[in-house]
């Protein structure tokens, strides 16, 4: 059983919860995730692992109200148990002296970057952090990724916060400007295709982390497979990261719509 320390809610059905797991705050590094069974008969979810501390022995997701399981997840309360807790799952991301590093987050996937933006700072990285988010409500965690960035730009979809338009905009104004040795992108399907497309004509090599659908997390199931250059690979244990300029990403987004009908069920 693992507790809910806290709970905050960052945005319109945007949750933060952090969990009592020492031993996967001990082990977690940038870019793994978890696997969560909110109750014993439900169904496994991935969530990235957003923050970790090993002294507290926490760890800290933060996640969107989208179904069923997340829906439970967010309904529960400080001082709760969750059932089941499997991680940390995924390979970590690779992370060097790359030299300048634009790092991509849109919507949930802001979360998803902080432990890679800490990552890269101790590294000496300059990192240049673009954040794109639906609109000013949809807003959190500024302070902390600014934080951790040398220069945080934000964008809002309607232009309520920051600058109005798409993440890419914003990230072609920047290898306009300088030369960049990396990037990578944690977001929305549809945004890690769009910024690998953009790189691809620049040829700067794009990290992207998928999230096909899963559900063993283990290598056992097929569920999460994903055509990388000519060959399958399974998220789960191959990934979540890919260099984003050989992932076939219309196969992804049909595969993630394969089931819908029956979650919404
Ligand atoms: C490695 C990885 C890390 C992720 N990290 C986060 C995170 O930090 N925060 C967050 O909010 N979400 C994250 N997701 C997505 C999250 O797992 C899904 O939103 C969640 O499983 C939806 O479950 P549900 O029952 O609430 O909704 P459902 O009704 O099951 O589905 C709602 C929508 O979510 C998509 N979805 C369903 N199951 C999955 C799945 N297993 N993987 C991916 N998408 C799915 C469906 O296509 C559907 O559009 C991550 C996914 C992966 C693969
Ligand atoms: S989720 Fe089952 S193999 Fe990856």
């Amino acid at each position: 059983m693992f507790k809910i320390i806290r709970k905050f809610v960052l945005g319109p059905k945007i949750q933060c919860i952090v969990l009592d797991a020492p031993l996967i705050a001990k082990k977690a590094q940038a870019g793994q995730f978890v696997i969560v069974r909110v109750r014993e008969k439900g169904e496994r979810i991935p969530l990235t692992i957003a923050d970790f501390d090993r002294n507290a022995g926490t760890i800290t997701i933060v996640f969107q109200e989208l179904g069923k399981s997340t829906r439970l997840f967010g309904k529960l309360r400080e001082g709760d148990f969750i059932p089941d807790l499997l991680g940390p799952q995924g390979n970590p991301t690779e992370v060097e002296k790359f030299g300048n590093v634009a790092v991509v987050g849109g919507g949930i996937g802001v979360a998803a970057i902080y432990p890679l933006l800490k990552e890269l700072k101790e590294k000496a990285n300059f990192v240049i952090t673009v954040a794109g988010y639906k609109s000013k409500d949809y807003v959190f965690w500024e302070d902390k990724i600014s934080a951790v960035s040398d220069r945080l730009l934000i964008m809002t979809d309607d232009g309520s916060y920051g600058r109005k338009g798409l993440v890419t905009d914003l990230l072609k104004e920047v290898i306009g400007e300088e030369k960049i040795d990396r990037i990578f992108a944690i977001g929305p399907t549809i945004m890690m295709k769009a910024v690998s497309d953009l790189t691809k004509e620049k040829n700067i090599r794009t990290i992207v982390s998928l999230n096909s659908l899963m559900v063993c997390g283990m290598g056992m199931c097929g569920a999460c497979r994903v055509t990388v250059g000519e060959k399958t690979h399974f998220t789960c244990m191959d990934g979540p990261d890919f260099d984003g300029h050989f992932v076939n990403f219309d196969e992804l987004m049909k595969r993630l719509e394969t089931y819908k009908s029956e979650e919404s069920e």
